[in-house]
């Protein structure tokens, strides 16, 4: 039995994981180790990013290679939690379903644990929804219903939106032609122009790899570009892809106090963020961060920081739906959408969520290159969702 963890980050003991694989696989075949190593390096389609160092890879990249990891022993069971968690669209969940459908035909037994079920819902022979420790079997056609009840949700909120976007010409950052390369190697942003003014939305989209989380870090100032320039005329709060990173308190209600004292935003600071919390369902503000699930310190998060920036500010925020339900990420996103006049950037590798903002001007990032996207190519969650519902 195999058990793929839903953090990349806990799969690998050596920094590199060709050298990893190498020696897990060494293990169990011997001299052999090599041949079976290509052969799920091939399956994966991982060669040009298997013999990099794990903290230089992209979380979708790293995510890859943790499934090939998994095969190496050739199990009979496998236990996939979130395995579509950072994995984009057309080469990410498209190349799972092709390996599910191969280890279905060699007869293994797969269980997942992952929230964009839609994807998956033609793989499956049976479904059960755990909810307060309690395993109930549902159907499919169940799942379906309220899959639809829920998109409901997000086109009456988007009904709701119309009258309430700001349209305020103040900017708050400015990207001139930025070019960016870790060290040596290629450009992975090559001349991008961007402008965000108070109360914008902007979405960008890309594969995995595209350099959506380099650019978060540009426009945060952790990386400098190598050429151009980053004005930023307002505050900026950066939530990373690794949410825990965001976190460095020991209670959520200190989490809470320090970002209110810090930012010294409104008096009620404090009740309006526990409030909110509360609504998300954060009822004990003692408990430690660090042991809430990554959905729940992604979203946790996401709230502390559209509840503690000034409205001038600008957050990013590097795939906030991460390990969240459908349902989950639409309340989250309306939350979004309420705070009106603060900027936000948003990246995602998953079309899936692009139409929770209908007021986005939405990006896309592929080869280095930013690229404003139609609106109707934008807006097509709902079409292509419910494409996926069986009938
Ligand atoms: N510290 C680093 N050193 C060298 N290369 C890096 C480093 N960090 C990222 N890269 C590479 O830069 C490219 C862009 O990575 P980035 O993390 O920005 O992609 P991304 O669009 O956020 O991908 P994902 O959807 O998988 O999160 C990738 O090819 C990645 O492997
Ligand atoms: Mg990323």
């Amino acid at each position: 039995m195999q058990v793929v963890n839903q953090d990349p980050y806990t799969h690998f003991l050596e920094p590199v994981p060709l050298d990893d694989m190498l020696s897990y696989a060494e293990r169990f075949y011997g001299n052999e180790a090599e041949e079976i190593v290509e052969k799920v390096v091939k399956l994966l389609d991982i060669e040009d990013i298997v013999n990099r160092s794990v903290i230089t890879l992209s979380g979708g990249q790293l995510k890859r290679i943790t499934i090939a990891k998994a095969l190496i022993p050739n199990p009979t069971i496998l236990i996939f939690d979130e395995p579509l968690m950072w994995l984009d669209d057309v080469n990410g969940v498209e190349m799972f379903k092709a390996i599910l459908k191969t280890l279905n035909d060699m007869g293994k037994t797969i269980i997942i644990m992952e929230h964009r079920f839609l994807h998956l819902l033609n793989f499956v022979n049976s479904m059960y929804k755990l909810m307060q420790g309690t395993l109930v079997k549902v159907d499919k056609s169940d799942v379906t219903k309220l899959v639809r009840q829920s998109f409901r949700r997000v086109v009456e909120g988007i009904q709701a939106l119309k009258t309430s976007q700001s349209n305020s010409y103040r900017e708050v950052l400015r990207l001139d032609n930025v070019w960016f390369k870790y060290g040596k190697e290629q450009w992975v942003l090559r001349d991008l122009n961007l402008k965000v003014y108070q109360g914008d939305t902007v979405v960008i989209y890309g594969p995995n790899g595209a350099g959506k989380s380099t650019l978060l870090r540009i426009i945060a100032g952790v990386l400098k570009p190598t050429k151009g320039s980053v004005k930023r005329f307002s505050k900026v709060m950066y939530i990373p892809q690794i949410p825990y990173l965001f976190l460095t308190e020991e209670s959520i209600k200190k989490e809470i106090k320090e970002l209110c004292n810090n930012r010294k935003v409104r008096e009620d600071c404090f009740s309006r963020c526990s409030e909110l919390l509360n609504r998300f369902g954060y009822d004990d503000l003692d408990r430690l961060p660090l042991h809430l699930s990554w959905g729940q310190v992604t979203r946790l998060a996401t709230l502390l920081s559209i509840n503690t920036i000034n409205g001038d500010g600008l957050i990013l925020l590097d795939e906030p739906f991460t390990g969240s339900t459908y349902l989950e990420a639409i309340a989250l996103a309306e939350t979004l959408r309420m705070f009106t006049e603060v900027a936000k950037i948003i990246v995602l590798s998953s079309r899936d969520y692009i139409s929770l903002f209908p007021k986005a001007r939405v990006y896309t990032l592929s080869n280095g290159v930013l690229s404003p996207l139609a609106y109707r190519d934008a807006h097509m969650f709902d079409k292509a969702a419910y494409r996926l519902i069986p009938p």
